[in-house]
Protein backbone atom coordinates (compact mmCIF):
# COMPACT_ATOMS: atom_id res chain seq x y z
CA UNK A 1 0.00 0.00 0.00
CA UNK A 2 1.75 3.66 -0.54
CA UNK A 3 1.53 6.12 1.18
CA UNK A 4 -1.62 7.60 -0.23
CA UNK A 5 -3.98 4.97 0.97
CA UNK A 6 -2.21 5.00 4.07
CA UNK A 7 -2.97 8.28 5.19
CA UNK A 8 -6.70 7.75 3.27
CA UNK A 9 -7.31 4.67 5.54
CA UNK A 10 -6.23 6.57 8.89
CA UNK A 11 -8.39 9.66 8.14
CA UNK A 12 -11.32 7.40 7.44
CA UNK A 13 -11.02 5.82 10.29
CA UNK A 14 -10.47 9.05 12.58
CA UNK A 15 -13.63 10.38 10.90
CA UNK A 16 -15.93 7.55 11.28
CA UNK A 17 -14.11 6.89 15.49
CA UNK A 18 -12.62 3.83 14.74
CA UNK A 19 -10.06 1.87 16.24
CA UNK A 20 -8.03 -0.13 13.76
CA UNK A 21 -7.36 -3.31 14.80
CA UNK A 22 -5.17 -6.53 12.92
CA UNK A 23 -8.75 -7.68 11.55
CA UNK A 24 -9.67 -4.32 9.97
CA UNK A 25 -6.10 -3.81 8.15
CA UNK A 26 -6.27 -7.58 7.07
CA UNK A 27 -9.73 -6.48 5.59
CA UNK A 28 -8.37 -3.51 3.89
CA UNK A 29 -5.11 -4.91 2.63
CA UNK A 30 -6.55 -7.94 0.76
CA UNK A 31 -9.56 -5.83 -0.53
CA UNK A 32 -7.10 -3.43 -2.01
CA UNK A 33 -4.10 -6.34 -3.48
CA UNK A 34 -7.56 -7.61 -4.92
CA UNK A 35 -8.72 -5.01 -6.50
CA UNK A 36 -5.15 -3.72 -7.81
CA UNK A 37 -4.96 -7.71 -9.29
CA UNK A 38 -8.56 -7.86 -10.60
CA UNK A 39 -9.66 -4.29 -10.98
CA UNK A 40 -12.55 -5.09 -9.59
CA UNK A 41 -13.30 -5.05 -5.68
CA UNK A 42 -13.82 -8.35 -3.97
CA UNK A 43 -17.27 -9.51 -2.41
CA UNK A 44 -18.10 -10.65 0.70
CA UNK A 45 -17.62 -14.22 -1.01
CA UNK A 46 -14.22 -13.64 -1.31
CA UNK A 47 -13.60 -12.29 1.99
CA UNK A 48 -14.75 -15.51 3.93
CA UNK A 49 -13.00 -17.84 1.37
CA UNK A 50 -9.70 -16.34 1.90
CA UNK A 51 -9.58 -14.73 5.01
CA UNK A 52 -12.22 -16.73 6.87
CA UNK A 53 -14.40 -13.60 7.72
CA UNK A 54 -17.99 -12.89 7.56
CA UNK A 55 -20.04 -10.66 6.51
CA UNK A 56 -21.56 -10.01 9.82
CA UNK A 57 -17.93 -9.08 11.15
CA UNK A 58 -17.33 -6.99 8.35
CA UNK A 59 -20.38 -5.45 8.74
CA UNK A 60 -19.92 -4.82 12.20
CA UNK A 61 -16.03 -3.39 11.84
CA UNK A 62 -16.84 -0.95 9.12
CA UNK A 63 -19.55 1.37 9.73
CA UNK A 64 -21.14 0.86 5.90
CA UNK A 65 -19.80 -2.62 5.33
CA UNK A 66 -18.11 -3.26 2.09
CA UNK A 67 -19.05 0.18 0.94
CA UNK A 68 -16.49 1.63 3.67
CA UNK A 69 -13.57 -1.31 2.98
CA UNK A 70 -13.85 0.29 -0.57
CA UNK A 71 -14.08 3.53 0.33
CA UNK A 72 -11.19 3.31 2.37
CA UNK A 73 -8.37 1.78 0.24
CA UNK A 74 -9.97 4.04 -2.91
CA UNK A 75 -11.55 1.50 -4.71
CA UNK A 76 -14.35 3.06 -7.43
CA UNK A 77 -17.74 1.79 -5.50
CA UNK A 78 -18.54 1.19 -9.57
CA UNK A 79 -15.86 -1.25 -10.04
CA UNK A 80 -17.68 -3.99 -7.86
CA UNK A 81 -21.11 -5.67 -9.00
CA UNK A 82 -23.01 -5.71 -5.56
CA UNK A 83 -23.70 -1.89 -4.37
CA UNK A 84 -26.14 -0.82 -6.52
CA UNK A 85 -27.66 -4.15 -7.10
CA UNK A 86 -28.94 -3.36 -10.36
CA UNK A 87 -28.08 -1.67 -13.18
CA UNK A 88 -31.17 -1.13 -15.47
CA UNK A 89 -30.69 -1.53 -19.29
CA UNK A 90 -32.62 -0.16 -21.63
CA UNK A 91 -32.67 -0.68 -25.77
CA UNK A 92 -31.66 2.71 -27.47
CA UNK A 93 -31.85 3.03 -31.29
CA UNK A 94 -30.82 6.94 -31.31
CA UNK A 95 -28.15 7.20 -28.95
CA UNK A 96 -26.68 10.70 -28.29
CA UNK A 97 -24.46 12.45 -25.18
CA UNK A 98 -26.44 14.38 -23.15
CA UNK A 99 -24.59 16.46 -20.45
CA UNK A 100 -26.71 17.57 -17.58
CA UNK A 101 -24.34 18.03 -14.70
CA UNK A 102 -23.46 21.79 -15.46
CA UNK A 103 -23.89 22.30 -11.80
CA UNK A 104 -20.44 20.12 -10.94
CA UNK A 105 -18.84 21.59 -13.78
CA UNK A 106 -18.55 22.86 -17.45
CA UNK A 107 -16.73 22.47 -20.76
CA UNK A 108 -14.40 25.20 -21.32
CA UNK A 109 -16.31 27.23 -24.02
CA UNK A 110 -14.07 27.83 -27.27
CA UNK A 111 -13.16 31.52 -26.59
CA UNK A 112 -11.68 30.63 -23.20
CA UNK A 113 -9.89 27.47 -24.96
CA UNK A 114 -8.24 30.40 -27.14
CA UNK A 115 -6.91 31.71 -24.75
CA UNK A 116 -5.28 28.90 -22.56
CA UNK A 117 -3.96 27.59 -26.20
CA UNK A 118 -2.59 31.32 -27.17
CA UNK A 119 -1.27 31.70 -23.87
CA UNK A 120 0.48 28.06 -23.18
CA UNK A 121 2.08 28.29 -27.01
CA UNK A 122 4.10 31.02 -25.43
CA UNK A 123 2.98 33.55 -27.67
CA UNK A 124 2.35 36.36 -24.78
CA UNK A 125 3.13 36.54 -21.19
CA UNK A 126 5.37 33.54 -19.82
CA UNK A 127 7.56 35.68 -18.05
CA UNK A 128 6.88 36.16 -14.11
CA UNK A 129 4.70 39.11 -13.41
CA UNK A 130 7.10 40.17 -10.92
CA UNK A 131 9.49 39.92 -12.54
CA UNK A 132 11.28 43.62 -13.92
CA UNK A 133 11.73 41.98 -17.79
CA UNK A 134 9.38 42.36 -20.83
CA UNK A 135 8.05 39.21 -20.71
CA UNK A 136 7.31 39.61 -16.84
CA UNK A 137 6.02 43.25 -17.54
CA UNK A 138 3.67 41.45 -20.10
CA UNK A 139 2.62 38.81 -17.90
CA UNK A 140 1.55 41.04 -15.06
CA UNK A 141 -0.23 43.65 -17.85
CA UNK A 142 -2.12 39.90 -18.35
CA UNK A 143 -3.02 39.96 -14.64
CA UNK A 144 -3.72 43.44 -14.45
CA UNK A 145 -6.48 43.27 -17.42
CA UNK A 146 -7.89 40.46 -15.87
CA UNK A 147 -8.38 41.82 -12.37
CA UNK A 148 -10.14 44.32 -14.39
CA UNK A 149 -11.87 42.35 -16.56
CA UNK A 150 -13.63 40.37 -12.90
CA UNK A 151 -14.10 43.23 -11.32
CA UNK A 152 -15.95 45.33 -14.25
CA UNK A 153 -18.22 41.92 -14.05
CA UNK A 154 -18.95 42.70 -10.11
CA UNK A 155 -18.86 46.55 -10.28
CA UNK A 156 -16.07 46.83 -7.71
CA UNK A 157 -12.40 47.90 -8.05
CA UNK A 158 -9.75 45.89 -9.95
CA UNK A 159 -7.34 45.94 -6.55
CA UNK A 160 -10.41 43.98 -4.77
CA UNK A 161 -10.41 41.03 -6.78
CA UNK A 162 -8.04 38.32 -5.37
CA UNK A 163 -7.26 35.30 -7.73
CA UNK A 164 -7.21 32.01 -6.00
CA UNK A 165 -6.21 28.53 -7.06
CA UNK A 166 -9.88 27.57 -7.17
CA UNK A 167 -13.52 28.31 -5.15
CA UNK A 168 -12.68 26.05 -2.10
CA UNK A 169 -9.58 28.42 -1.40
CA UNK A 170 -11.08 31.43 -1.80
CA UNK A 171 -13.88 30.42 0.46
CA UNK A 172 -11.28 29.10 2.85
CA UNK A 173 -9.29 32.95 2.02
CA UNK A 174 -12.60 34.60 3.18
CA UNK A 175 -13.48 32.62 6.07
CA UNK A 176 -10.52 31.81 7.71
CA UNK A 177 -8.78 35.06 6.40
CA UNK A 178 -11.52 37.47 8.73
CA UNK A 179 -11.05 34.57 11.96
CA UNK A 180 -7.23 34.85 11.77
CA UNK A 181 -7.63 38.71 12.01
CA UNK A 182 -9.16 37.92 15.11
CA UNK A 183 -7.41 35.67 16.49
CA UNK A 184 -6.61 37.29 20.03
CA UNK A 185 -10.58 38.08 20.82
CA UNK A 186 -11.34 35.09 18.64
CA UNK A 187 -15.61 35.95 17.85
CA UNK A 188 -18.81 34.53 16.58
CA UNK A 189 -19.52 33.24 13.19
CA UNK A 190 -22.94 32.34 11.70
CA UNK A 191 -23.35 30.20 8.58
CA UNK A 192 -26.11 27.87 7.64
CA UNK A 193 -26.86 24.22 7.64
CA UNK A 194 -27.15 23.89 3.58
CA UNK A 195 -23.52 26.04 2.90
CA UNK A 196 -20.92 24.23 0.60
CA UNK A 197 -18.76 21.61 2.82
CA UNK A 198 -15.61 24.47 1.60
CA UNK A 199 -17.73 26.86 3.76
CA UNK A 200 -18.99 24.25 6.54
CA UNK A 201 -15.64 23.07 7.17
CA UNK A 202 -13.78 25.76 7.47
CA UNK A 203 -16.49 26.85 9.89
CA UNK A 204 -16.62 24.19 11.84
CA UNK A 205 -12.28 23.90 11.72
CA UNK A 206 -12.67 27.40 13.17
CA UNK A 207 -14.53 25.86 16.08
CA UNK A 208 -12.05 24.03 17.09
CA UNK A 209 -9.89 26.67 17.27
CA UNK A 210 -11.89 28.38 20.59
CA UNK A 211 -14.55 30.61 17.50
CA UNK A 212 -18.17 30.51 18.61
CA UNK A 213 -19.90 29.34 15.66
CA UNK A 214 -23.94 29.19 14.78
CA UNK A 215 -24.92 26.97 12.01
CA UNK A 216 -28.46 28.42 10.95
CA UNK A 217 -31.36 26.04 9.73
CA UNK A 218 -33.11 25.97 6.50
CA UNK A 219 -36.80 26.27 6.06
CA UNK A 220 -38.09 23.29 3.72
CA UNK A 221 -37.70 24.97 0.39
CA UNK A 222 -34.09 25.25 1.67
CA UNK A 223 -34.38 29.32 2.75
CA UNK A 224 -32.27 31.19 5.13
CA UNK A 225 -34.41 33.37 7.09
CA UNK A 226 -32.70 36.80 7.35
CA UNK A 227 -34.63 37.79 11.03
CA UNK A 228 -32.97 34.29 11.54
CA UNK A 229 -29.88 35.93 10.96
CA UNK A 230 -30.42 39.12 12.37
CA UNK A 231 -31.45 37.51 15.69
CA UNK A 232 -28.23 35.97 16.47
CA UNK A 233 -26.06 38.85 15.47
CA UNK A 234 -24.32 39.42 18.55
CA UNK A 235 -21.89 41.73 19.73
CA UNK A 236 -18.83 39.45 19.08
CA UNK A 237 -19.96 38.46 15.38
CA UNK A 238 -16.94 38.78 12.80
CA UNK A 239 -18.63 36.72 9.85
CA UNK A 240 -22.03 35.84 8.39
CA UNK A 241 -21.15 33.46 5.27
CA UNK A 242 -24.41 32.59 3.27
CA UNK A 243 -24.26 31.62 -0.01
CA UNK A 244 -25.78 33.25 -2.90
CA UNK A 245 -27.68 30.20 -4.35
CA UNK A 246 -27.34 26.40 -3.73
CA UNK A 247 -25.17 24.21 -5.76
CA UNK A 248 -27.87 20.87 -5.11
CA UNK A 249 -31.44 22.22 -5.17
CA UNK A 250 -30.47 25.59 -6.87
CA UNK A 251 -31.97 27.67 -3.68
CA UNK A 252 -31.82 31.76 -4.25
CA UNK A 253 -31.20 33.07 -0.83
CA UNK A 254 -32.14 36.41 0.24
CA UNK A 255 -28.75 38.22 0.16
CA UNK A 256 -30.27 41.95 -0.16
CA UNK A 257 -32.22 41.24 2.95
CA UNK A 258 -29.41 39.54 4.88
CA UNK A 259 -26.53 42.13 2.99
CA UNK A 260 -28.67 44.79 4.86
CA UNK A 261 -28.53 43.39 7.93
CA UNK A 262 -25.24 42.81 8.11
CA UNK A 263 -24.02 45.86 6.94
CA UNK A 264 -26.40 47.52 10.15
CA UNK A 265 -24.89 45.42 12.22
CA UNK A 266 -21.52 46.36 11.50
CA UNK A 267 -20.44 42.77 10.62
CA UNK A 268 -18.97 41.62 7.27
CA UNK A 269 -21.33 39.36 4.97
CA UNK A 270 -19.16 36.61 2.60
CA UNK A 271 -21.37 35.24 0.05
CA UNK A 272 -20.33 31.87 -1.73
CA UNK A 273 -21.42 32.74 -5.37
CA UNK A 274 -19.92 29.87 -6.67
CA UNK A 275 -23.04 28.31 -8.51
CA UNK A 276 -24.65 32.02 -9.05
CA UNK A 277 -22.06 34.48 -10.22
CA UNK A 278 -22.69 34.59 -14.57
CA UNK A 279 -26.40 33.21 -13.48
CA UNK A 280 -27.80 35.75 -11.85
CA UNK A 281 -27.08 39.76 -10.77
CA UNK A 282 -24.70 40.38 -8.15
CA UNK A 283 -23.38 43.69 -7.38
CA UNK A 284 -21.45 42.92 -3.76
CA UNK A 285 -21.51 47.08 -3.29
CA UNK A 286 -24.82 46.78 -3.73
CA UNK A 287 -25.90 43.71 -2.02
CA UNK A 288 -23.79 44.65 1.35
CA UNK A 289 -21.36 42.17 0.28
CA UNK A 290 -17.91 42.13 1.98
CA UNK A 291 -16.50 39.18 0.08
CA UNK A 292 -17.53 36.89 -2.65
CA UNK A 293 -16.30 34.16 -3.92
CA UNK A 294 -16.63 32.90 -7.87
CA UNK A 295 -14.97 29.09 -9.50
CA UNK A 296 -13.60 29.48 -12.96
CA UNK A 297 -14.89 25.70 -13.75
CA UNK A 298 -18.41 26.46 -12.96
CA UNK A 299 -18.31 29.07 -16.26
CA UNK A 300 -16.61 27.56 -18.56
CA UNK A 301 -13.32 28.49 -17.94
CA UNK A 302 -10.55 26.15 -16.21
CA UNK A 303 -10.30 24.08 -13.08
CA UNK A 304 -8.03 25.12 -10.89
CA UNK A 305 -8.81 28.97 -10.72
CA UNK A 306 -11.05 30.82 -8.57
CA UNK A 307 -11.41 34.42 -7.24
CA UNK A 308 -12.39 36.12 -4.58
CA UNK A 309 -13.47 40.14 -4.24
CA UNK A 310 -12.62 41.22 -0.50
CA UNK A 311 -13.84 44.81 0.17
CA UNK A 312 -11.26 47.42 0.74
CA UNK A 313 -12.87 48.31 3.74
CA UNK A 314 -12.77 44.53 4.90
CA UNK A 315 -9.40 43.37 6.62
CA UNK A 316 -8.47 39.32 5.74
CA UNK A 317 -5.20 38.08 7.26
CA UNK A 318 -3.62 35.83 4.25
CA UNK A 319 -3.11 32.11 4.24
CA UNK A 320 -0.58 31.96 2.42
CA UNK A 321 2.77 33.69 2.69
CA UNK A 322 5.64 34.65 0.76
CA UNK A 323 6.08 37.10 -2.21
CA UNK A 324 3.15 39.47 -1.47
CA UNK A 325 1.40 38.86 -4.97
CA UNK A 326 -2.37 39.79 -5.08
CA UNK A 327 -2.48 42.36 -2.91
CA UNK A 328 -0.07 40.15 0.04
CA UNK A 329 -3.74 38.23 0.24
CA UNK A 330 -2.20 34.87 -2.40
CA UNK A 331 1.13 34.81 -2.08
CA UNK A 332 2.77 32.40 -4.82
CA UNK A 333 3.57 33.04 -8.77
CA UNK A 334 0.21 33.89 -10.56
CA UNK A 335 -1.28 31.01 -12.67
CA UNK A 336 -1.27 33.20 -15.13
CA UNK A 337 -2.86 31.91 -17.97
CA UNK A 338 -5.33 29.99 -15.76
CA UNK A 339 -6.42 33.50 -14.31
CA UNK A 340 -6.68 35.53 -17.92
CA UNK A 341 -9.03 32.70 -18.72
CA UNK A 342 -10.65 32.36 -16.10
CA UNK A 343 -11.50 36.47 -17.05
CA UNK A 344 -12.78 36.07 -20.34
CA UNK A 345 -15.05 33.28 -18.82
CA UNK A 346 -16.16 35.82 -16.33
CA UNK A 347 -16.72 38.39 -18.84
CA UNK A 348 -18.43 35.94 -21.57
CA UNK A 349 -20.83 34.86 -18.66
CA UNK A 350 -22.17 38.19 -17.11
CA UNK A 351 -22.71 39.44 -20.94
CA UNK A 352 -24.90 36.53 -21.75
CA UNK A 353 -26.67 36.29 -18.60
CA UNK A 354 -29.38 37.62 -19.25
CA UNK A 355 -30.29 36.01 -22.20
CA UNK A 356 -28.53 32.75 -21.86
CA UNK A 357 -30.30 32.35 -18.40
CA UNK A 358 -34.29 33.14 -20.06
CA UNK A 359 -32.97 30.43 -22.22
CA UNK A 360 -31.93 27.73 -19.76
CA UNK A 361 -35.07 28.80 -17.80
CA UNK A 362 -37.35 28.20 -20.04
CA UNK A 363 -35.40 24.69 -21.31
CA UNK A 364 -35.96 23.68 -17.62
CA UNK A 365 -39.62 24.65 -17.42
CA UNK A 366 -40.39 22.55 -20.33
CA UNK A 367 -38.34 19.42 -18.57
CA UNK A 368 -40.07 19.75 -15.54
CA UNK A 369 -44.02 20.12 -17.14
CA UNK A 370 -42.74 16.95 -19.40
CA UNK A 371 -41.78 14.97 -16.30
CA UNK A 372 -44.99 15.41 -14.31
CA UNK A 373 -46.59 14.43 -17.23
CA UNK A 374 -45.00 11.31 -17.35
CA UNK A 375 -44.20 10.21 -13.38
CA UNK A 376 -46.54 12.54 -12.05
CA UNK A 377 -45.89 11.52 -8.16
CA UNK A 378 -41.92 13.03 -8.21
CA UNK A 379 -41.08 16.17 -6.25
CA UNK A 380 -38.82 18.73 -6.52
CA UNK A 381 -36.62 19.67 -4.12
CA UNK A 382 -36.36 23.47 -2.97
CA UNK A 383 -38.09 26.54 -4.53
CA UNK A 384 -38.96 26.72 -8.42
CA UNK A 385 -40.02 30.31 -7.99
CA UNK A 386 -36.02 31.49 -6.01
CA UNK A 387 -34.20 29.26 -7.79
CA UNK A 388 -31.17 29.03 -9.93
CA UNK A 389 -32.36 28.76 -13.59
CA UNK A 390 -30.23 25.73 -14.39
CA UNK A 391 -30.66 23.96 -12.42
CA UNK A 392 -33.27 21.00 -10.89
CA UNK A 393 -33.49 18.76 -8.06
CA UNK A 394 -35.81 16.00 -8.24
CA UNK A 395 -37.17 13.04 -6.10
CA UNK A 396 -38.20 10.16 -7.84
CA UNK A 397 -40.16 8.29 -5.73
CA UNK A 398 -39.18 4.52 -4.54
CA UNK A 399 -36.14 4.05 -6.52
CA UNK A 400 -32.21 3.81 -6.00
CA UNK A 401 -30.84 7.60 -7.22
CA UNK A 402 -27.37 5.69 -7.66
CA UNK A 403 -29.03 2.60 -9.83
CA UNK A 404 -30.95 5.02 -12.01
CA UNK A 405 -27.84 7.96 -12.72
CA UNK A 406 -25.87 4.71 -13.53
CA UNK A 407 -28.84 3.58 -15.99
CA UNK A 408 -29.09 7.16 -17.63
CA UNK A 409 -25.53 7.19 -17.89
CA UNK A 410 -25.77 3.95 -20.06
CA UNK A 411 -27.90 5.50 -22.78
CA UNK A 412 -25.50 9.00 -22.79
CA UNK A 413 -27.07 10.88 -20.29
CA UNK A 414 -24.82 12.61 -17.28
CA UNK A 415 -26.27 13.68 -14.63
CA UNK A 416 -25.48 13.93 -10.16
CA UNK A 417 -27.26 11.81 -7.96
CA UNK A 418 -24.24 11.59 -5.63
CA UNK A 419 -25.73 8.34 -3.91
CA UNK A 420 -23.71 5.18 -3.02
CA UNK A 421 -23.14 3.53 -6.47
CA UNK A 422 -22.17 6.60 -8.20
CA UNK A 423 -19.95 8.53 -6.28
CA UNK A 424 -18.06 6.19 -4.02
CA UNK A 425 -19.93 7.27 -0.94
CA UNK A 426 -22.63 6.42 1.03
CA UNK A 427 -22.50 9.76 3.26
CA UNK A 428 -26.44 11.29 2.84
CA UNK A 429 -26.47 14.85 1.62
CA UNK A 430 -26.52 16.90 4.55
CA UNK A 431 -28.75 19.22 1.65
CA UNK A 432 -31.34 17.26 1.25
CA UNK A 433 -31.42 16.25 4.62
CA UNK A 434 -31.66 20.08 5.96
CA UNK A 435 -34.83 20.29 3.82
CA UNK A 436 -36.21 17.23 5.11
CA UNK A 437 -36.22 15.28 2.03
CA UNK A 438 -37.52 11.58 2.68
CA UNK A 439 -34.42 9.59 1.53
CA UNK A 440 -36.12 6.18 1.92
CA UNK A 441 -39.09 7.40 -0.05
CA UNK A 442 -36.99 9.19 -3.28
CA UNK A 443 -34.25 8.78 -5.33
CA UNK A 444 -32.67 12.36 -5.94
CA UNK A 445 -31.40 13.25 -9.32
CA UNK A 446 -29.89 16.23 -10.09
CA UNK A 447 -30.52 17.76 -13.87
CA UNK A 448 -28.38 21.12 -14.47
CA UNK A 449 -28.47 22.87 -17.68
CA UNK A 450 -25.86 24.63 -19.86
CA UNK A 451 -24.36 26.08 -22.99
CA UNK A 452 -24.68 23.26 -24.98
CA UNK A 453 -28.20 21.85 -23.56
CA UNK A 454 -31.06 21.79 -26.69
CA UNK A 455 -34.36 20.75 -26.32
CA UNK A 456 -33.69 18.04 -28.29
CA UNK A 457 -31.24 17.00 -25.92
CA UNK A 458 -33.85 17.41 -23.25
CA UNK A 459 -36.69 15.32 -25.51
CA UNK A 460 -34.31 12.81 -25.58
CA UNK A 461 -33.83 12.35 -22.31
CA UNK A 462 -37.64 12.52 -21.31
CA UNK A 463 -38.01 10.14 -23.87
CA UNK A 464 -36.11 7.49 -21.98
CA UNK A 465 -36.50 8.21 -18.17
CA UNK A 466 -40.05 6.64 -18.09
CA UNK A 467 -38.92 3.63 -19.26
CA UNK A 468 -35.66 3.61 -16.67
CA UNK A 469 -38.15 4.79 -14.26
CA UNK A 470 -40.02 1.54 -15.43
CA UNK A 471 -37.26 -0.35 -14.80
CA UNK A 472 -35.86 0.21 -11.94
CA UNK A 473 -39.45 -0.03 -10.23
CA UNK A 474 -39.61 -3.68 -11.47
CA UNK A 475 -36.14 -4.54 -10.26
CA UNK A 476 -37.67 -3.30 -6.98
CA UNK A 477 -34.01 -1.31 -6.28
CA UNK A 478 -34.94 0.57 -2.75
CA UNK A 479 -33.61 4.46 -2.55
CA UNK A 480 -29.87 4.82 -0.87
CA UNK A 481 -29.24 8.19 0.59
CA UNK A 482 -27.86 10.84 -1.37
CA UNK A 483 -25.26 13.12 -1.76
CA UNK A 484 -23.87 15.84 -4.18
CA UNK A 485 -20.81 17.90 -4.89
C1 LIG B 1 -21.44 26.34 -3.91
C2 LIG B 1 -20.05 25.85 -4.11
N1 LIG B 1 -19.07 26.35 -3.34
C3 LIG B 1 -17.79 25.95 -3.47
C4 LIG B 1 -17.42 25.01 -4.43
C5 LIG B 1 -15.99 24.62 -4.58
O1 LIG B 1 -15.40 25.19 -5.75
P1 LIG B 1 -14.12 24.55 -6.42
O2 LIG B 1 -14.55 23.27 -7.06
O3 LIG B 1 -13.63 25.56 -7.42
O4 LIG B 1 -13.12 24.34 -5.34
C6 LIG B 1 -18.42 24.45 -5.23
C7 LIG B 1 -18.08 23.39 -6.21
O5 LIG B 1 -18.82 22.43 -6.39
C8 LIG B 1 -19.76 24.89 -5.07
O6 LIG B 1 -20.76 24.39 -5.83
Amino acid sequence: MNNYIKTLISRMAISNNVVLTAEHNAILDYAYRYYQKNKVGPLYYNFKKQLGISKTQINRLFPHGLYSVYNWVDIPLHSAHFPCKSIPTIEVNDYRQVYLDYNATTFIREEVKKVLLNYYSGNMGFGNPSSSTEPGRQAWELINSAHEQVAQCLQVEPTEIVFTGCGTEANNLAIKGIALNHYQEKGHIITANTEHSSVLRSVQYMETLGYEVTILNVDHDGFVDPDDVARHIRKNTILVSIMAANNEIGTIHPVPEIGKICKTAGVPFMVDAIQAFGRIPLQPKKLGISLMSVSSHKIYGPKGVGALFVDKECNLAPLLHGGRQEGDLRSGTENVGHIIAMATAARLMNAEMINESARLRELRNYFIDQLYRNIPDIIVNGSLQHRLPHNLSIGFPRIDSGSFLLGLNKIGVYVSSGSACSEGSRETSHVLHAIGVDRHKYGTIRFSFGLQTTKDDLDYVLKYIPVLYQELIKSGDKPLPDGQD
